[in-house]
């Protein structure tokens, strides 16, 4: 491990799990036809995950069907890799609902079927008789959750699943997924990995309350807005298709663009987003840190974020993120103020008048 160099291990929500500060997302691993360009290949995605660990992590976290569109391919390369080590060293996460196989009806969803199926490909790719974290990818409106939830509680009890997670719900969702957990005496959902950010930050207003409120960790995904939060891009110089995703995204995917696959023209016109971007250059200075680590650490320092799912396509990216977990030092109370007030978005009813009017009786 690099002298000097501490990285932070934080409880899993609720649960008895450790888990390293960063997170390495495997979304980025596997290249192919109809993949962004600079995904990271076999071999570099091994290199990645070595130094990952040699710096401290022990958290990856993976799905049945990345890299989107080429399905499979990221399990795999983290199946292998886990061969040459010793796999319970590790914290594997993975999630299952999106389609393996567009011909089958039942290979996507939470349903018992696709469920079992999801966890016995996943196991498989992955070179191993358990995983540590399984989430449910997204919220499926078609299966009731208790079959979602009994199946994945009756994954635990056999052995095949550690502990249970969630991603993309809505706020009302994931509480009724806790509060139905509960009272069928089910496993506890100790996680939810949803976008976070200082570009997305309506993930607190419900979600990060719940998890707040009921134990749950949340799991910051696409902490650097698919690399907005680098201090990489320039005003009025929009990146070329082969220079990062971003640049990639505005050239080549703008009918994809959307709020969770950005693009340069998204934000390029917003005026708060530059600002932001300077303060976090001036605060990147002053601790002789880069800018994505300041966005990194500002996630860190808030409340109920034991940890943040980082995704990099090379060695240097990985070792400028990982800078972000070193406890060694920390945003100061004045910096993420001012932070928060750059990033907080316009607040619509109800939120705006039920937390006004909430005054002095508002938790903190
Ligand atoms: N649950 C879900 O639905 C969901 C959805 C999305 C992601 N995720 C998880 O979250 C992980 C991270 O998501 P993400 O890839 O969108 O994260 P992100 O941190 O917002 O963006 C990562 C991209 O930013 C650029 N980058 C990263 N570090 C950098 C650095 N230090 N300096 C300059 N550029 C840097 C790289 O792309 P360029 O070099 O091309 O700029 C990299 O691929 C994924 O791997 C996945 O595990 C989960």
């Amino acid at each position: 491990m690099a002298s000097n160099y501490s990285l932070g291990y934080n409880f899993l929500g609720n649960s008895g799990l450790k888990v390293s500060n960063i997170c390495l997302g495997t979304m980025s691993f596997g290249q192919g036809e109809g993949m962004r360009p600079g995904q990271a290949d076999e071999a570099l995605s091994h290199l990645i995950m070595d130094r990952f660990v040699e710096l401290g992590g022990n958290f990856f976290d993976t799905a049945n069907i990345y890299p989107i569109p080429l399905t499979g391919i990221s399990e795999s390369f983290l199946g292998k890799w886990l061969l040459k080590r010793q796999r319970d060293r590790y914290v594997i996460a993975t999630k299952a609902s999106g389609s393996m196989d567009k011909t089958d009806v039942n290979a996507r969803g939470l349903s018992r079927k696709s469920l079992i199926s999801a966890v016995e490909g996943s196991l498989n790719r992955l070179n191993t008789s358990y995983i540590d974290l399984f989430q449910t990818h997204v919220w499926d409106d078609a299966t009731p959750l208790e079959e979602t939830f009994r199946t994945l509680n009756d994954l635990v009890r056999i052995g095949k699943v550690r502990y249970v997670g969630v991603s993309n719900v809505l706020g009302w969702q994931l509480q009724k997924i806790v509060d139905t957990c509960k009272y069928m005496g089910l496993e506890s959902v100790v996680s939810l990995q949803a976008q976070y950010n200082l570009l997305c930050r309506e993930t607190e207003w419900e979600l990060g309350d719940v998890c707040q409120r009921e134990g749950v960790a949340l799991l910051p995904w696409s902490p650097l807005k698919g690399g907005w939060l680098t201090g990489k891009i320039k005003r009025d110089q929009a990146p070329g298709s082969s220079e990062c995703r971003i640049g990639w995204v505005n050239e080549c995917e703008k009918g994809r663009a959307n709020q969770s696959h950005p693009s340069y023209s998204q934000l390029a016109s917003q005026e708060n987003v530059w600002d932001m971007l300077e303060q976090m250059e001036k605060i990147a200075s002053n601790h002789s840190r880069s800018v994505s680590q300041v966005a990194l650490k500002w996630l860190l320092q808030r409340p109920a974020v034991p940890s943040i799912v980082v995704g990099v396509r090379t060695l240097q990216q990985l070792e400028d993120n990982m800078g972000a977990g070193d406890t060694n030092w920390n945003l100061s109370q004045e910096e993420m103020n001012e932070l928060n007030k750059l990033s907080q978005p316009k607040i619509p009813y109800p939120y705006e008048m039920v937390w006004r009017m909430s005054g002095d009786r508002k938790r903190k």
